[in-house]
């Protein structure tokens, strides 16, 4: 006999019961960093790891589940064959070629395009409802080329983007000012790297717009010191890579944040990398950069239309063609 036995007159389980799946693509660090902070938060009733190295993957799963007994119970199961991430809910893929020293970005893309030519068409054939949600480098790039292979509606396509970003940004101003940076708040958008946009306008502390209170206070304005925050923003995903090789803690809470936003239907507003077309006059082609969207169940249920200065949207603008450029000599 079983261990348990069955209570009497016991019925099936309730179908209406949503059974939440979240698939991670890639078992690096980022990934690894991704999938533990999704455990802790209790929010996935399975999560299935999908790597082309058996035995690192096979470890990564098993290091996983011998934390059983100190998580919220999630079913973590792993395979090297996509069938293992069917009826998923999300799909958040870090996979991606490295950089190999001297070569150039376009052909590391190149190379990456290659990669999600083997990667999207089967999470597609196995979630064919799922939100794609894109992690690998360069982002906005890829996330494109993402939306292209998937065939799925832009609102089911997202990528990371510079939420990452925007809590640098957050933490670097709590810094300054020594308040919680959960009280601060601040976006960058745009590209998720070297071009990004920090929306100056709209930050506040505590719901105090931060730059017209500095000059209505005459206090010694410090527009030049959240330049040279922004700056900062920029420079430090280099300085940790530099230091540790890759990031990898900031990158899995931003996602693990997102993903929370999506499938608990959240309507959160996050900047993170969508079809961009449309917006701040980015007329030219189909490119994604970020913006500040709400997300929820069903992706992207609309993007806020920040207003900007001219000299942002120029740079928004500037952003988009450096994009379609390298997506037309990619010619996907
Ligand atoms: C980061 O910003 C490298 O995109 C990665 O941490």
């Amino acid at each position: 006999g079983s261990f348990f036995a069955p209570i009497q007159q016991a019925a099936p389980p309730s179908p209406t019961k949503r059974h939440i799946k979240i698939s991670i693509i890639g078992t690096g660090n980022v990934g690894m960093a991704i999938a533990q902070t999704l455990l802790t938060q209790d929010l996935a009733d399975e999560l299935a790891l999908v790597d082309a190295l058996p035995d690192k993957l096979r470890g990564e799963m098993l290091d996983l589940q011998h934390a059983a007994a100190f998580l919220p119970r999630t079913k973590i199961v792993a395979s090297t064959d996509y069938s293992v991430t069917a009826a998923s809910d999300l799909c958040i893929v870090t996979a991606g070629a490295r950089q190999i020293s001297g070569e150039s970005r376009l052909n590391l893309l190149q190379r990456n395009v290659s990669l999600f030519k083997k990667i999207i068409p089967p999470l597609v054939q196995y979630s064919p409802d799922a939100i794609l949600m894109i992690v690998s480098n360069p982002v906005d790039v890829l996330t494109y080329i993402a939306w292209k292979l998937s065939g799925f509606p832009s609102n089911r396509v997202i990528g990371s983007g510079t939420n990452l970003d925007s809590s640098r940004f957050r933490f670097l101003i709590a810094d300054h000012l020594d308040v919680n940076a959960q009280d601060v708040q601040a976006y960058i958008i745009g590209e998720h790297g070297d071009s990004s946009v920090a929306l100056w306008s709209s930050i506040s502390v505590g719901g105090v717009p931060i730059l017209s209170f500095l000059e209505k206070r005459q206090i010694a304005y410090e527009k030049e010191t959240l330049v040279k925050i922004h700056k900062e923003v920029i420079n430090c995903a280099y300085e940790v890579i530099q230091l540790k090789g890759y990031t990898s803690w900031a990158v899995g809470y931003s996602v693990a944040n997102l993903a929370w936003s999506i499938l608990r239907d959240q309507r959160g507003i996050h900047p993170v990398s969508v079809l961009a077309k449309g917006f701040h006059d980015i007329d030219d082609g189909e490119v994604f950069l970020s913006l500040p969207a709400q997300l929820g169940r069903g992706g992207v249920l609309g993007v806020i239309n920040v207003p900007i200065s001219d000299e942002e949207a120029e740079h928004l603008r500037r952003s988009a063609k450096t994009i379609l450029e390298v997506q037309e000599q990619l010619g996907v």
